[in-house]
């Protein structure tokens, strides 16, 4: 763990006293250690502990009154490779899954470009109570990795699951974490990504549209800039915001928007991921003012969108990768063969809106992939995020 910046945040519960020992080990290991404390933790273990251990001075309030100075919390999220907040309580919890930020802790976590990683501690009725439960499931759809909590004796005398992993657990997960998650597989590469659906205007008011969301892409997008990628993001009209300072991200409405946009950045890339669902027809004339009701009927004629896949499937050279999207009803291995040979994919992945909880809208996703030698590799129900970081390991294995 060598050089590895860890900010490790601590919050207001009795399992805080196991933290010095956990900051040993990462000194020990070589790590670059600092600490964040929620003002309630202060009750249970003195920062003068956690500043001498880590060697480096404790964040604690936004206004340091007795110097003057401010704690810079987007220079803390800056500075860390991983945030691990342990002990985590059920308040701190709470509070990090709806997004509040009224201490540093929860000011630097919405701040974080870098992974978190959670220990939960607390009382075993807590722990399972639904709230707690869907908090975590949040996080976790989130991206935020979780350590979990062990079994045994609790602080209130009961016995059950919800005690801190040990430091020794704590501190396997985060080494496993630098040797898993961030081999930098895409370290330097450019990867064009397109999501979410497209909007084909009729009218000033009215289009034709899908119920595409495009978090998988946005998902997949964020996985690759982990890998040490530079992204490109061509979305379609989607709700969620993407900040990442290695995401250069592109809004546009129509098809042929998206077309243009892919022209002129395709050349540059070395992958490419289009999971965008762009609608195969607009209406062929726009009207330049709002239809107005007459007739009982009303029928509007479409034309064909360009295929943007199948464009960038001709114009791709040998070190180029290409992964499309699929989403079939039926004959779903002939007919993803039949597009990953037609559009010169190296891999295309398929959709399946059988499954419940899987494709448009949710959070989770179950897919199979079908690579260009025939093999196959089915995933389970999995959240969207976690799903788009297992896909990208898969896609690097062939362009290393
Ligand atoms: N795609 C595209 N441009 C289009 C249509 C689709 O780039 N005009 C891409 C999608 O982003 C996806 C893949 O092509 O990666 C989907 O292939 P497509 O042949 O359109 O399949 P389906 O949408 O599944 O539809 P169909 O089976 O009707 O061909």
């Amino acid at each position: 763990m060598r050089g590895k910046r860890i900010l490790l945040g601590v919050t207001g519960g009795i399992a805080a006293y196991k933290i010095p020992y956990l900051v040993r080990l990462l000194k020990k290991s070589g790590a670059e250690v600092k600490c964040i404390m929620t003002p309630a933790s202060s009750d249970f273990i003195s920062p003068l502990v956690l500043s001498t251990l880590s060697e480096n001075p404790v964040a604690i309030e936004f206004w340091n009154k007795s110097d003057g100075t401010w704690t810079n919390h987007v220079e803390l999220a800056l500075w860390a490779d991983l945030f691990v907040v342990a002990p985590l309580t059920a308040n701190t919890l709470a509070k990090m899954a709806i997004g509040a930020c009224d201490n540093v802790l929860l000011a630097t976590y919405l701040s974080m470009k870098s992974s978190t990683l959670i220990a939960p501690a607390m009382d075993l009725d807590m722990y399972a109570h639904p709230t707690t439960k869907r908090n975590l499931e949040s996080l976790k759809s989130d991206g935020v990795g979780i350590i979990p909590p062990g079994t045994g004796e609790l602080a209130s005398g009961l016995h059950g699951e919800g005690r801190l992993a040990e430091p020794e657990v704590i501190f396997e997960s985060i080494n496993a974490y630098f040797q898993s998650n961030h081999t930098g597989s895409y370290s330097g590469k450019k990867v064009l990504v397109t999501a979410g659906p497209t909007y084909e205007a009729i009218d000033p008011v009215r289009f034709i549209g899908n119920r595409s969301s495009g978090k998988m892409g946005v998902a997949i997008a964020q996985a690759f800039a982990k890998e040490g990628a530079e992204v490109t993001l061509i979305t379609g009209p989607i709700h969620q915001i993407v900040e990442h300072t290695s995401i250069q991200s592109i809004q546009i409405e129509s098809a042929e928007e998206m077309f243009e946009k892919v022209k002129e950045y395709w050349p540059q890339m070395d992958s490419g991921v289009f999971s965008a669902a762009v609608a195969d027809y607009r209406p062929k004339f726009l009207a330049d003012q709002k239809i107005k009701k007459s007739a009982d009927e009303f029928s509007l004629e479409l034309v064909k969108n360009p295929d943007i896949l199948a464009w960038v499937g001709d114009h791709k050279s040998e070190t180029q990768q290409l992964i499309g999207f699929a989403l079939e009803t039926e004959n779903l291995i002939q007919n993803a063969t039949g597009k990953l040979q037609r559009k010169h994919l190296d891999f295309i992945v398929m959709n399946s809106l059988q499954d419940k909880g899987a494709g448009f809208g949710v959070d989770t996703n179950k897919v199979s992939v079908l690579d260009k030698n025939n093999n196959l590799t089915s995933f389970e129900l999995l959240p969207k995020v976690e799903l788009a970081e297992k896909l990208i390991q898969l896609f690097s294995k062939s362009h290393l």
